[in-house]
């Protein structure tokens, strides 16, 4: 195991599972329609990237970079930015937004007022995990993971100060290497 991490939540093989499951769901119910995976960049890059591969439907992707966490483990920051917008027309499109851990929900309650002035078809949430206790807006997925108690946790994909997102696995970190910030 990785030095700084305390503990590990989901192995690469239980991240495996579930993913498969959701790429199953989403494979059902979206037979018919115009699927763009929309990632939610960075932290839901190694999710996408696995989940796209158990989706058996056509669709196409697109990224969006949008501001969230700083250094901190604490989203005190309610303005959401988006750094990179989608390079594709969105209008008659379903649209599934792809992230890595729904929290407060502020930033994908944002990028979907914008989405949606751009008249998608569908917009729909894919989640891998959930911290449903620490959501400040109403917002729910349509195909989530699991849920993670309320811990910072970090690897596949999920960073703090950029950092452990190449983990295959996702853990906790220990607390010193946060406790000082
Ligand atoms: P929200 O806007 O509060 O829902 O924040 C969602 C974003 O915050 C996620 O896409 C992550 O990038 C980040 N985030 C929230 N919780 C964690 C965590 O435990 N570890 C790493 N990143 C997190
Ligand atoms: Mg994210």
């Amino acid at each position: 195991m990785y030095k700084d991490i305390e503990k590990v939540y989901y192995t690469q093989e239980a991240l495996a599972a579930i993913v498969k499951r959701l790429g199953k769901e989403i494979s059902e119910d979206y037979r018919d329609k115009k699927l763009l995976l929309v990632s939610i960049l960075k932290g839901s890059v190694v999710f996408m990237a696995d989940l796209m591969r158990e989706i058996t439907v056509p669709c196409e992707i697109d990224f969006m970079c949008v501001s969230s966490y700083g250094n901190s483990t604490e989203n005190s920051n309610s303005t959401v930015r988006i750094i990179k917008d989608l390079d594709c027309d969105i209008q008659g499109r379903d649209i599934l937004l792809v992230e890595d851990i729904l929290d407060s929900g502020r930033t994908l309650s944002h990028v979907i007022n914008v989405l949606k002035t751009r008249n998608p078809r569908s917009i729909r949430i894919c989640t891998l995990l959930d911290k449903p206790e620490r959501r400040v807006v109403d917002l729910k997925a349509d195909y989530h993971g699991t849920d993670v108690p309320d811990e910072f946790v970090v690897g596949y994909g999920l960073d703090y100060a950029e950092k452990y997102r190449n983990l295959p696995y996702i853990g906790v970190l220990k607390k010193e290497i946060y406790s000082d910030i």
